[in-house]
């Protein structure tokens, strides 16, 4: 990169809407890849449940627009998220990703979207929902770990999985170091789902989401070469 600045994001029929809470690095690699022309669509918002987070600065950088509320600002899970996916709908998405967006998301609101809501996890579900994936796969002793992307369904991380990315894990990995190379590997993982879902060959809906038409009974894998191929 970087030429994000500036960039014309806003230009492919397919809506993206993207939910974050943290750095952004999912979000950078979203942006790169629809300037490189790599990514058929437009991402017409960036949402957030942190104001101050690098994700949301990005966003602002590229001029996309964002929302960021405050959750202490309401009386209960409830109304953040109906204000949340209120400003949500206003920009029609085809598809809401969640990439690092840290809350829990209500029933209510996750059912107003559940045929058109991704989230990416950082294990190879259903191993490790929930938080603190690198060490708990250390302290089992794991001698893989990885990412998934998945529809969302009420349950927390338990939505079916599109695709998985592996990575080893190293003699003398710590958390830090196993996040960094799961996290390396994750961009290219949300890069090619993105791709499948914006260009129809990947389609979500309430069922089994499907690949060419075919069901996707196991998840996806990413190759080296970042393309993803039926699980054997
Ligand atoms: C990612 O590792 C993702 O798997 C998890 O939160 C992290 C977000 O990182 N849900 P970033 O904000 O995209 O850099």
């Amino acid at each position: 990169m970087t030429e994000i600045p500036g960039a014309k994001f806003t230009l492919a029929p397919f809506r993206l809407a993207i939910l974050a809470s943290g750095r952004g690095s999912n979000l950078r690699a979203v942006l790169e890849s629809i300037q490189r022309g790599d990514i058929a669509a437009s991402l017409v918002g960036v949402f957030s449940d942190k104001p101050a987070c690098g994700a949301l600065a990005l966003a602002r950088e590229a001029g996309v627009r964002t929302v960021a509320l405050s959750p202490r600002n309401y009386p209960s899970r409830d109304a953040f998220d109906e204000s949340l996916f209120n400003e949500i709908a206003t920009v029609q998405p085809d598809l809401i990703v969640l990439a690092g967006y840290m809350r829990i998301i209500g029933e209510n609101s996750v059912r107003k979207f559940e045929d058109r809501m991704i989230n990416l996890h950082p294990s190879l579900l259903p191993a490790y929902p929930g938080l603190d994936t690198y060490a708990r796969a250390l302290a089992d002793g794991a001698g893989e770990h990885g990412s998934s992307v998945h529809r969302v369904i009420p349950a927390l991380d338990a939505g079916p999985v599109l695709a998985q990315v592996r990575v080893p894990v190293l003699p003398g990995d710590d958390a830090e170091s196993l996040a960094q190379r799961t996290q390396a590997r994750e961009h290219p993982l949300l890069v090619a789902c993105l791709q499948a879902l914006a260009s129809g060959r990947m389609r979500l809906g309430l069922g089994l989401p499907t690949y060419d038409a075919r069901p996707i009974m196991a998840p996806l894998q990413l190759t080296a070469r970042n393309e993803l191929e039926w699980a054997p």
